[in-house]
């Protein structure tokens, strides 16, 4: 299949490409090549190359600056899906879009798991500018996956674990306070694009909701990993009081993969053992990066 990556240089955007190319011919482009916002340049692009699917991965994802940046976030996570939604529609591909456990408000009782069929309600933004992203997909009617995870990491790209490891290597034996009252579900991003794999080659239409097994919160998840990693580090769980940001966030955003289940597609794992594969595959170079990050720029003589 001729396969269009969307926001292929982020960090699901990298592992679709990776995943797909073996039995694909994918192309993926970023902001430069092709910025989703563009009306014209969309359409000019999938006129010309006509892609079967298209999987988009482009969106704003920086949670707290989706408060302060409300037209930009916008523009990316609801004019950029419905270019997409409605060249997809035009040139007869199926599109596959991302979306997030964050339309959700999380009034749940913890841990009664956010079904397909239960109703969006977004706290941030963020999450409601992804919620309208997806009704602008649902518009044009074409063939289309909304996949909604949560919590990715991986290896590519900024996550919650890389900024966890970052502090916990700088070294100043500082006190990490971690939330321990919001919940929800840590997808590996290598996992969630074979899963999305499997979705396209099993011709698989509609919402779906695709996140690790099992559930955690932030603290848990950071305990974990770095005892994984074998760094020792002071975490402190707190409150969410007690770690303000800008963007409301779920208490609970547990999200439950029923129809992958209920369709015999679900490929998803749980959380605890993705997330020793992840460590147990990239634990050097994710050491080797943060260091390199991390230090100091040589004075020029
Ligand atoms: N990260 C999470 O924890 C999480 C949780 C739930 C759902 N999701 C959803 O999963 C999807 C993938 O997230 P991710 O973590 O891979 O995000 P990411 O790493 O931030 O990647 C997004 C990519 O889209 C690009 N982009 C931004 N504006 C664009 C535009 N106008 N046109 C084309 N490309 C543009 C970004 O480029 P720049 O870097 O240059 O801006 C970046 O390369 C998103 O839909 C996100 O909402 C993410």
């Amino acid at each position: 299949m001729r396969i269009l990556i969307t926001g292929g240089n982020g960090q699901l955007g990298r592992e679709c490409r990776a995943v797909l190319k073996p039995d694909h011919r994918v192309t993926a482009v970023d902001i430069e090549d092709l910025d989703i916002t563009d009306p014209a340049g969309v359409d000019a692009y999938i006129k010309h190359h006509r892609p079967e699917v298209i999987v988009n991965c482009a969106a704003f994802t920086q949670v707290d600056d989706c408060e302060t940046n409300r037209e930009s976030a916008r523009q990316v996570n609801v004019n950029g899906p419905d270019n997409l939604a409605l060249c997809a529609a035009r040139y007869k591909a199926r599109l596959v879009h991302i979306s997030t456990d964050y339309v959700f408000d999380g009034k749940k009782p913890v841990p009664n798991p956010y079904k397909e069929a239960d109703r969006p309600n977004p706290l941030s933004h963020y999450g409601r500018t992804k919620f309208e992203g997806e009704q602008a997909v649902l518009k044009y009617a074409g063939s289309f996956i909304i996949l909604r995870t949560a919590w990715l990491y991986g290896f590519y790209g900024k996550n919650f674990l890389k900024t966890i490891l970052a502090r916990a290597l700088a070294g100043n034996r500082q006190t990490l306070k971690i939330v321990n009252d919001q919940y929800g579900s840590p997808t590996w991003a290598h996992r969630l694009a074979l899963q999305i794999r499997h979705l396209i080659q099993n011709r698989a239409e509609g919402i779906y909701h695709a996140s690790s097994e099992g559930y955690c919160t932030w603290y848990e998840l950071a305990k974990r990993f770095l005892e994984k990693m074998e760094i020792s580090c002071d975490l402190r769980p707190c409150r969410t009081d007690e770690y303000p940001t800008r963007a409301v966030r779920p208490k609970n955003s547990i999200l439950e993969n029923s129809r992958l289940t209920a369709e015999g597609l679900n490929r998803m794992k749980p959380w605890p053992d993705d997330l020793d594969r992840f460590v147990r595959k990239y634990k050097d170079r994710l050491i080797q990066e943060c260091k390199t990050k991390t230090e100091p720029l040589k004075r020029r003589p």
